[in-house]
């Protein structure tokens, strides 16, 4: 039976990177692979188009398709509007439309691309670690939040991060569960020593490991030093589980150590539902210019196919032709090294489609 793909490319590279992993979908669906693809619209050129970031359309179309592809979301053009109709709602609200609380983030450093990181060769290479990022509660959606004006003329600006028992529970299950098909080495990151919400989820953690999968490994850390670990000895983490905030932050930081944020894809999971997009942002800086990196997009797709689609072979693949490209020297600006060759966006698409054969 043919599966159904929902397309969402947003606001600024979004466009660009979604039409190179298109490509990609051609390919597999010209190689076997019986694929529906449909387009629809979230971010801020939804806003455009429709008024609301996140129309009915696309929360039914995400719910009647097999996996969902996003771009990006988000812009300079709709920064000064009001936080309900910003592009970033739209993304947070079909994440919890869709009730996608576990976020894999996956940081694989390639061997060519070894030394494309900021930090030393020897540092990094041969990293393949796993972020697991809670992301349909916590800070950003705890209640209450606002901005108020107070008696006194000042204004107040606040949020409420809340965990619940369930929620953390169901996504330690899910980086355990992973665990047990890696290391069995988990580290979970919170700041119990200060926030009591994340001193649950401590609790919580270690219950469900004593509970159910005392095989785990398990360790933890407060998030001001695992940001200082994953830049000083990255390689001790394999699995490591964290907050919604802390999550997102931990990711770009260890994005770099892949060499760019344009190279980590993320695959957002749930009971039900499943949507697959790479971890960077519109970058605004870079839109429309054709240089943005489509790889971490290509590879989200490549984790859609093997996750959602049960298509394993047309994943390994994908990964392979991005390991291919990479070892014919073709560089988007954000990993260019000496001595290798730089290309645009759609220059890569195309040589990955190259590499498929
Ligand atoms: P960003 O990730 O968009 O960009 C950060 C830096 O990384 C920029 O210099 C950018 O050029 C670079 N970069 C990002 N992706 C790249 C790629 N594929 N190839 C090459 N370089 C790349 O983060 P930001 O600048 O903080 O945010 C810009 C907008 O994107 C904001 O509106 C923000 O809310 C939104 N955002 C959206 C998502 C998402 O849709 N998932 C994620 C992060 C930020
Ligand atoms: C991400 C982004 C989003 C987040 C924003 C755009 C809502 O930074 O996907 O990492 O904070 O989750
Ligand atoms: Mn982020």
């Amino acid at each position: 039976m043919s599966k159904r793909i929902l397309l969402l490319p947003g606001d600024g590279i979004g466009q660009e990177i979604i039409a190179e992993a298109r490509k990609v979908l051609d390919w597999a669906q010209a190689n076997g692979a019986e694929l529906t693809i449909d387009e629809g619209l979230i971010g801020g050129t939804a806003y455009d188009e429709t008024g609301t970031p996140l129309p009915e359309a696309t929360i039914t179309a995400a719910k009647s398709a097999d996996a969902v592809l996003l771009g990006a979301v988000g812009g300079v053009k709709w920064e000064s509007l009001d936080y309900a109709v910003r592009p970033e709602r739209g993304l947070l609200g079909i994440r919890k439309a869709l009730d996608l609380y576990c976020n894999l983030r996956p940081a694989v450093v390639y061997p060519q691309l070894a030394d494309a990181s900021t930090l030393k060769p020897e540092v990094v290479s041969g990293i393949d670690m796993m972020v697991v990022r809670e992301l349909s509660s916590g800070i950003y959606f705890g209640e209450p939040k606002g901005v108020e004006t107070l008696a006194d003329g000042r204004k107040k600006g606040y949020n409420t991060l809340v965990y619940h028992t369930d929620e953390i529970e169901r996504v330690a299950r899910s980086a355990f569960e992973i665990a047990m098909k890696r290391s069995k080495k988990v580290c979970s990151v919170d700041k119990a020593n200060v926030l009591e919400s994340t001193e649950l989820w401590r609790d919580v953690v270690t219950a469900l490991r004593d509970a159910e999968y005392p095989q785990i490994e398990l360790s933890h850390m407060y998030v001001d030093n695992a940001a200082m670990q994953l830049i000083r000895n990255p390689k001790q983490f394999d699995v490591m589980v964290t907050t919604n905030m802390f999550g997102d932050i931990l990711s770009d930081a260890a994005s770099m150590l892949t060499g760019s944020i344009g190279m980590l894809p993320s695959a957002s999971l749930g009971e039900k539902y499943a949507l697959y997009e790479p971890i960077h942002g519109s970058a605004p800086d870079i839109a429309g210019k054709g240089v943005a990196n489509p790889l971490a997009t290509i590879l989200s797709a490549s984790m859609m196919f093997r996750y959602s689609l049960d298509l394993g072979a047309i994943a390994d693949k994908i990964d392979a032709a991005v390991n291919s490209v990479l070892d014919q020297d073709l560089r988007t600006a954000d990993i260019m090294q000496a001595g290798k060759t730089e290309v645009g966006t759609a220059a890569m698409g195309d040589a990955v489609i190259k590499a498929l054969g």
